[in-house]
């Protein structure tokens, strides 16, 4: 059984061996990530103490502020990532603006990291999974110089690495490169992220769809029509489909990575850009389901081309089992 664990360091190393140029830099920069997230996991499954140990962003008994769980996460990350040897930046949805690291190592390190530390922050009083979105660029800017905002500002097309970690029933990490998609499981008596889900495909088909459909009567008409197709009785298509939705993008998408379906969060007539941000969540998701063979559209766009104007900006998002999205694509195009 031992000589069967795959530790995620055992995977990188083997994939960094198929390419004789790979200089290891990358699977560094995730050992980092994947430590700040061991550390965040600890916090989180406290989480459930804080009547204990003091509410989160409140005065414990002892008089000591405590932490809230997202900028605990936030902290950790970068602490990890400014000690890292191969970052030069970070950007995170926490932070109004990007964070050059500028000591003599960082100033020539070759990559940055963009990443939501804590997402799905409003399920942690219920229990509920969270998760951390990262990903991973090459900087543009010249070598030997702090990073500058056009490092923060690439597409996604240009993504060398993107993944996230899901803190639910157990603790995993989901991490994909342009070579696949590949899952690890924390195994907490060892610490150590394992290979469990090994080669990650999505279905091209799926019956499930997720959307916050409260939202209902905002939604412009090709929403509302494509929530009646999903509702609508077809025997041989199998629907009406099921309707889950956890309100953690991270959870709500794994599920999808792993079942089939699609996941929206489409634009209303109120937002116009949908809620979800374009750097820290929906590129990174969009990579990791592409890279396992799913498809992700802002509707009218393939979400990895587009070209970020800002740091925090909002996309629609339509992503999931192929066949699902075209299937909400042709609503859209039907309306325009
Ligand atoms: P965050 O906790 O990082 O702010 O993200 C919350 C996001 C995302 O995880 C989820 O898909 C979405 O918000 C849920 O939004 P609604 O509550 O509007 O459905
Ligand atoms: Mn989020
Ligand atoms: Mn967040």
């Amino acid at each position: 059984m031992t000589n069967k664990l795959v530790t995620l360091d055992d995977f990188t190393i083997n994939q960094t061996r198929q390419f004789p140029k790979a200089t290891g830099q990358l699977s560094s920069i995730l050992r980092d990530i994947s430590l700040a997230c061991k550390i965040i996991n600890k916090q989180v499954n406290k989480a459930g103490l804080v009547d204990i140990i003091g509410q989160f962003g409140a005065t414990n008994i002892q008089g000591e502020e405590q932490m809230k769980l997202d900028v605990y996460a936030d902290e950790a990350l970068i602490n990890v990532l400014k000690r890292s040897e191969h970052c030069a930046g970070i950007a995170s949805e926490e932070n109004d603006d990007f964070v050059a690291f500028e000591d003599e190592f960082s100033v020539n390190s070759k990559y940055v990291v963009l990443f939501d530390p804590l997402d799905g922050s409003s399920n942690i009083d219920v229990n509920a999974p969270i998760g951390t979105i990262f990903s991973i660029y090459k900087r543009v800017s010249e070598l030997g110089q702090p990073v500058t905002a056009d490092d923060f500002l690439q597409d996604g097309t240009k993504l060398m690495a993107a993944g996230y970690v899901i803190y639910g029933s157990s603790t995993m990490l989901v991490y994909a490169t342009r070579l696949g998609v590949n899952g690890f499981t924390l195994e907490p008596s060892i610490g150590e992220f394992c290979l469990s889900h090994p080669d990650m495909q999505m279905k091209e088909d799926g019956n499930i769809y997720s959307l916050n459909q409260g939202n209902t009567i905002k939604f412009e008409e090709a929403t509302c029509q494509f929530l009646q197709y999903c509702m609508e009785e077809h025997k041989e298509e199998k629907r009406p489909y099921s309707h889950r939705y956890i309100g953690s993008m991270v959870a709500d998408l794994h599920r999808t990575l792993i079942k089939g379906g699609i996941f929206l969060y489409p634009a209303d007539k109120k937002n116009k850009s949908g809620k979800l941000r374009l750097q820290y969540e929906c590129n990174p998701m969009s990579f990791i389901v592409e890279a396992a063979g799913g498809m992700s559209s802002t509707g009218t766009q393939r979400v990895l081309e587009v070209q970020p104007i800002e740091l925090h900006q909002r996309v629609p998002i339509y992503i999931g089992s192929k066949n699902m999205v075209k299937k909400a694509i042709s609503f859209i195009e039907e309306q325009a």
